[in-house]
């Protein structure tokens, strides 16, 4: 299948300062691609590359097999893209908008249908500034939605939205993908959102992708697969803990990581009881945030 964007090897510098390093991305039409990575990682310093806001200093960027400096205006007709920051004329209605940005092409999709899409129907004559901020984000995907493009470049699209909002905007971004086909490369810090959404992930660290494969792939081979959370009444003796498998994780709780629930980890349990009154034991399976933090040793977040 022709893929809708290849990336291979992408560098940039600013001074002295690598904030892309040779970063190769694919996506195939459908395909969602995620960058999850923290605060600094060279997240939109990658998407500006992608869409041919900044020449990388080395690699190349083809996007349906054709190039920037080649084909701009026709790459254009074809993508849709939500930066991270975007400001649109907030006296405007949430129809006003729509309806300008399609005036700028000739086969556009009707402001309703997207107003439907999106489900912004009861604010379709709301100026922008009486929106809410997982509303303007909706918004601001419509917008990039007007001229029917067939590949969307999202940078962190739900950075900032309630859960609830997020969880819709995840719902309408699956529904593009699986219902119009859509490619789409999104940034996000969120491990949830990257393993909610995304086909293939590159974790991104200093400019590098650190490890991609799919969701799945990059958990099955974490060492391993599970985890128990110990939080305990009273100071406690570190030495012991230690040698039993525990380690103090990048959050200060008790954490011990396993495959399978047996004897040994029972026994270990009972002996963290006897030694310390516990407070809390929670479980839980390994996440895209193990997989960074088995590169790195620190959280997405921290
Ligand atoms: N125009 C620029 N000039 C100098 N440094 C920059 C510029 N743009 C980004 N950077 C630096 O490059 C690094 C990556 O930035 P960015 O791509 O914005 O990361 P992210 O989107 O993952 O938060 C950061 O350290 C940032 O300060
Ligand atoms: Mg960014």
């Amino acid at each position: 299948m022709a893929l809708y964007l290849q990336a291979d090897k992408i560098s940039k510098s600013f001074g002295d300062f690598k904030a892309v390093d040779e970063v190769s991305i694919q996506i195939e039409p459908g395909n969602c691609f995620a960058l999850l990575g923290p605060n600094g990682a060279g997240k939109t310093t990658t998407i500006d590359m992608l869409i041919g806001l900044q020449k990388p200093d080395q690699g190349q960027v083809q996007v349906f097999g054709k190039s920037f400096q080649n084909a701009k205006s026709s790459i254009y007709s074809e993508i849709g893209i939500v930066l991270q920051q975007t400001n649109l004329y907030k006296k405007f209605t949430v129809h006003e908008t729509l309806s300008l940005f399609a005036s700028f092409y000739e086969n556009s999709e009707s402001p309703n249908d997207l107003i439907e899409l999106l489900q912004l129907k009861s604010k379709t004559n709301e100026r922008i500034e009486k929106l809410s901020g997982g509303m303007k984000q909706r918004l601001h995907l419509a917008c990039a939605l007007i001229h029917k493009p067939k590949l969307l470049f999202l940078d962190e699209p739900t950075t900032g939205l309630d859960p609830q909002s997020r969880q819709l905007l995840w719902s309408l971004i699956e529904g593009l993908k699986k219902e119009r086909g859509c490619g789409i490369l999104l940034t996000t810090h969120y491990m949830e959102e990257a393993e909610h959404l995304a086909d293939l992930v590159g974790i991104i660290d200093h400019g590098k992708i650190i490890e991609k494969g799919s969701p799945h792939e990059l958990i099955q081979k974490l060492a391993f697969k599970n985890s128990m959370i110990v939080e305990v009444e009273n100071d406690f003796d570190q030495s012991i803990l230690n040698a039993k498998g525990f380690e103090t994780n990048f959050k200060g709780l008790l954490e011990k990581r396993f495959d399978q629930f047996d004897d040994q980890i029972s026994s270990d349990l009972s002996k963290v009881s006897e030694m310390t009154g516990i407070k809390n034991i929670s479980f839980r399976q390994s996440n895209l945030e193990d997989v960074f933090i088995k590169h790195t040793g620190r959280g997405i977040r921290d």
